[in-house]
């Protein structure tokens, strides 16, 4: 049966860092939600201009947006043997949203939640710079480009994201504290999450994954 593996965690936990190894590891797509309303908010509508102000903001975009975003993603052909949910369910409404799909598509689920503190999320997140170009994540304390400022892979030039400001990030964990923590607790009472690491170095944290997706092969 196909597969969709869930990455649930705070804000900068390294869900996007792990879903692009994996997606070129196990060739499912990766649907990142934040790169999609990102590229949305690019619009000049009202819809787009609601979801930057509400990025931009740190709190959750509706989970009738997001409903849309996520209907409309996975009944692409590429999914069909299975995807990547990088930042999607937050919210119980969310997740029920999941179940109803993951039944329709005839998919079983793998929940893992990357483990990592807070004073490593706020470091973490400040320092990000990303790619302009390909989206290649870099950290300036942990994974700097070898030329300031310039992507490895292409020379395209690195940005901050403008939801990486000290007071942006703040907002972020509270609203992970107040929408998804909960739903944490949901997956974790019903036995359906596997927890791992965070603090660990990326290709260690991306090694325990595979184990644990191996490890479900046949669910
Ligand atoms: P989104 O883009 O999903 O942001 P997020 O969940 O806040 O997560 P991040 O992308 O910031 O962090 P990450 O876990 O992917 O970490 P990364 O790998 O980049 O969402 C943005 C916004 O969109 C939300 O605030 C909300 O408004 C809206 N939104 C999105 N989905 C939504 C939904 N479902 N419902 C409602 N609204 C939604 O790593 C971070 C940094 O750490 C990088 O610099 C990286 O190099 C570094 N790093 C990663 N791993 C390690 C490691 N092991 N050791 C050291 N450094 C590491």
């Amino acid at each position: 049966m196909s597969k969709i593996i869930v990455l649930i965690g705070a804000p900068g936990a390294g869900k996007g860092t792990q879903s692009r190894l994996l997606s070129e590891k196990y060739g499912y797509p990766q649907i990142s939600t934040g790169d999609i309303l990102r590229e949305m908010a690019q619009a000049a509508t009202p819809l787009g201009q609601k979801i930057k102000e509400t990025m931009a903001s740190g709190r959750l975009v509706s989970d009738e947006v997001l409903a849309e975003v996520i209907l409309t993603r996975t009944s692409r052909p590429d999914c069909e043997s299975g995807y990547i949910l990088d930042g999607f369910p937050r919210t119980l409404n969310q997740a029920h949203l999941l179940e109803e799909l993951a039944r329709k598509q005839r998919k079983n689920v793998l929940f893992v939640r990357i483990v990592v503190d807070e004073e490593s999320l706020f470091k973490r997140l400040t320092g990000r710079r990303t790619c302009t170009k390909c989206g290649e994540i870099y950290n300036l304390h942990f994974r700097p480009p070898k030329v300031e400022a310039v992507c490895d892979l292409d020379g395209a030039p690195l940005a901050q994201r403008n939801d990486d400001h000290p007071e942006s990030v703040n907002k972020r964990l509270e609203e992970f504290r107040r929408s998804t923590a909960p739903l944490i607790d949901y997956y974790g009472q019903s036995g359906r999450l596997v927890e791992i690491d965070g603090e660990r170095p990326v290709q260690a944290v991306f090694e325990k994954l595979c184990e644990v997706i191996d490890k479900s092969v046949g669910d």
